[in-house]
């Protein structure tokens, strides 16, 4: 055991959250399309939740598709929708079969009806899986989403449904897409940049985090281990002075 570790805490954290950098660059470094990079992306992040769940990780987030990514060429961008769908038609199966629960974050308006309805379905049909969770972010932007939950208290608010002065931590954060989720103890991001990128602001709070310069595409279960043995030296204290067991599920 490290020293800033401590008794009790499991080294494995309960929630992971990636932020999967650097298709383009491993694509461009071997003179191919951007598009070979993203595909190969995809193989990386279907071995990252077979890792994570091999690994205990009960919880793993995957930042896909951000509020900030329609700016891409439009080929680009489409390439990126087609394979989020790919994803869910092909690996639906096989993700339920292995007892993964699958949850989407995000804005959902902005999605095409047939997409939309390929994700709810996902959602529906795993929603009773335990064995662990998949949350794939899709046009998610923190910003958004905070902006989203802030409308909707509003609303609230100004119907008489919700008094203002009752509005805590607790009441917003279940207005998030991530209700019910337990905040992330480690986020990782991929291929040297060192950047938040709009990703879980609110739930990120009192997370690690783990910079690595290995390129998405790359990101293997080797990295995968060096990313949680990173965390695992780490001491988390959540501004205090020890590590509250009520904070962060999971994280004691
Ligand atoms: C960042 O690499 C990656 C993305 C914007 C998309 C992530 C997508 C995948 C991992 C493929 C799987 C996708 C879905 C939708 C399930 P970048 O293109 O910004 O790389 P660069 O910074 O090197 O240019």
């Amino acid at each position: 055991m490290s020293a800033g570790q401590r008794p009790g805490r499991p080294v494995i954290p309960g929630h992971v959250a990636i932020i999967m950098d650097g298709n383009g660059r491993w694509a461009q470094m071997r003179g191919l399309p951007r598009q070979e990079g993203h595909r190969r992306g995809l193989e990386a992040l279907r071995c990252a939740v077979r890792n994570a769940g091999d690994l205990g990780v009960r919880i793993l987030t995957l930042y896909s598709f951000s509020t900030e990514n329609w700016r891409r060429p439009a080929t680009e961008v489409s390439f990126l929708l087609g394979l989020l769908k790919r994803f869910v038609e092909k690996d639906l199966g096989e993700l339920h079969s292995a007892g993964v629960r699958v949850r989407i974050i995000g804005g959902r308006d902005d999605l095409a009806p047939d997409l939309r309805r390929l994700v709810e379905h996902a959602e529906a049909v795993t929603r009773d899986n335990t064995h662990m969770t998949l949350v794939v972010a899709f046009n998610y932007g923190s910003r958004d989403e905070i902006v989203r939950a802030a409308r909707q208290l509003a609303a609230d608010a100004a119907a008489g449904r919700i008094d203002p002065a009752a509005i805590d931590e607790g009441v917003l954060a279940a207005r998030l897409d991530t209700v019910d989720i337990p905040d992330p103890e480690l986020v990782i991001r991929t291929s040297g940049e060192t950047r938040v990128s709009n990703f879980l602001l609110w739930q990120a709070a009192y997370s690690e985090f783990v910079f690595t310069p290995v390129l998405w595409p790359d990101f293997d279960r080797a990295a995968f281990e060096d990313a949680l043995a990173e965390y695992g030296r780490r001491e988390r204290r959540f501004g205090g002075l020890s590590e509250p067991s009520d904070r962060a599920a999971g994280a004691a």
